[in-house]
């Protein structure tokens, strides 16, 4: 499509940046624009609040969720309105999951994207209650007439994202997490422990845009099953980096898996065999794409970003 002269960079379709770098900028921007429309500053009493659900979801991480939505949503010729909505949704409850990861109670983290953690630059009361801000708002974008006409695809954007994040979910995971502290899991339970914490999130992103475009079955399976390979690809590479990475690149405090005693890839099958094995994942990924052709190279590009990623 011809560009006009008064067309900026930052308005250009996603699929108009062939470089996947541009295209992770671009999706960082446009989800950061709608995410400070969604959360303003607040002059209420409970301002503190806002600042601290602002704190931890404005203005940091790599917004590969976003990524995700988006680029599935123009696969399905959504809005670039909705699927940015959406795509705030799901990094809006990414946040409030890092809020509460990195609390005492849990991973006990003090730093999280090169700043201190939430309940460090406020306290932890104000960290929980961020945190549970945060997974109310998600919901609240994902119901409003304004993210899609349709009722229907409003419930749908709901129940996904209620079913990826709840006990069955995200949340589950977590206890698993938790309580797989100090054991010996096997291959099996550590696959399903991260399928549950980090892959189910990503799923949902990735199939976000086919809920918004009302994609076909077959369309929706193709992109569950790249998700399904690319969620797991991310969390071993995030268990590599723990180990491998260093803080400036992180933002976050590295070894803090070995130091609690947490199952993960590496401790069972090592460095070498979970990047291969990241590796195998993020072709998988890449050949369940097959079906949909050139359109899908950008996700195709995420993920091999996935495994070959600093941070
Ligand atoms: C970190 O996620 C937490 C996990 C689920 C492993 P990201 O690595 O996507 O964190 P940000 O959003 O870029 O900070
Ligand atoms: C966090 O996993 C997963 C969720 C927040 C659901 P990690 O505990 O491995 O994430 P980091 O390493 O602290 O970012
Ligand atoms: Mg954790
Ligand atoms: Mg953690
Ligand atoms: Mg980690």
């Amino acid at each position: 499509m011809p560009r006009t002269a008064t067309q900026t960079r930052s308005t250009m379709p996603l699929t108009d940046h062939r470089d996947f770098d541009a295209a992770l900028r671009f999706t960082a921007e446009s989800v950061e624009r709608a995410m400070y429309r969604l959360l303003p500053v607040s002059k209420e009493p409970e301002a503190r609040l806002f600042e601290a659900m602002r704190y931890s979801s404005l203005g940091g991480g790599k917004r590969l969720r976003a990524f995700f939505a988006l680029a599935g949503s123009t696969l399905f010729g959504v809005s670039g309105l909705a699927a940015a909505r959406v795509a705030a949704a799901i990094e809006f409850v990414h946040a409030y999951s890092l809020i509460h990861d990195d609390l005492p109670a849990m991973d006990d983290d003090d730093l999280r994207r090169g700043r201190p953690s939430c309940h460090k630059q406020f306290d932890e009361a104000t960290a929980i209650l961020a945190g549970d801000g945060l997974q109310a708002l998600a919901f609240e974008i994902l119901a409003q007439p304004d993210t899609h006409g349709d009722p229907a695809v409003r419930a749908q954007l709901v129940l996904g994202l209620a079913q990826a994040i709840g006990a069955h979910g995200m949340v589950g995971g977590q206890m698993l997490d938790i309580e797989g502290e100090g054991q010996a899991l096997s291959i099996g339970e550590i696959t399903r422990l991260q399928r549950l914490k980090t892959g189910a999130l990503i799923s949902f992103s990735c199939q976000a845009g086919a809920i918004l475009g009302k994609a076909s079955e077959q369309a929706r399976h193709a992109l569950a099953a790249y998700a399904h390979a690319v969620g797991l690809a991310f969390q071993i590479v995030d268990d590599l980096l723990d180990v491998e990475g260093t803080q400036a690149e992180l933002g976050k405090t590295p070894g803090k898996d070995v130091a609690r005693g947490k199952a993960t890839f590496v401790t069972l099958l090592g460095l070498d065999h979970a990047r291969d094995q990241a590796s195998l994942l993020a072709d998988q990924a890449c050949e369940a794409l097959d079906s949909f052709g050139p359109r899908a190279d950008l996700l195709r590009q995420a993920a091999r970003f996935v495994v070959a990623r600093r941070a």
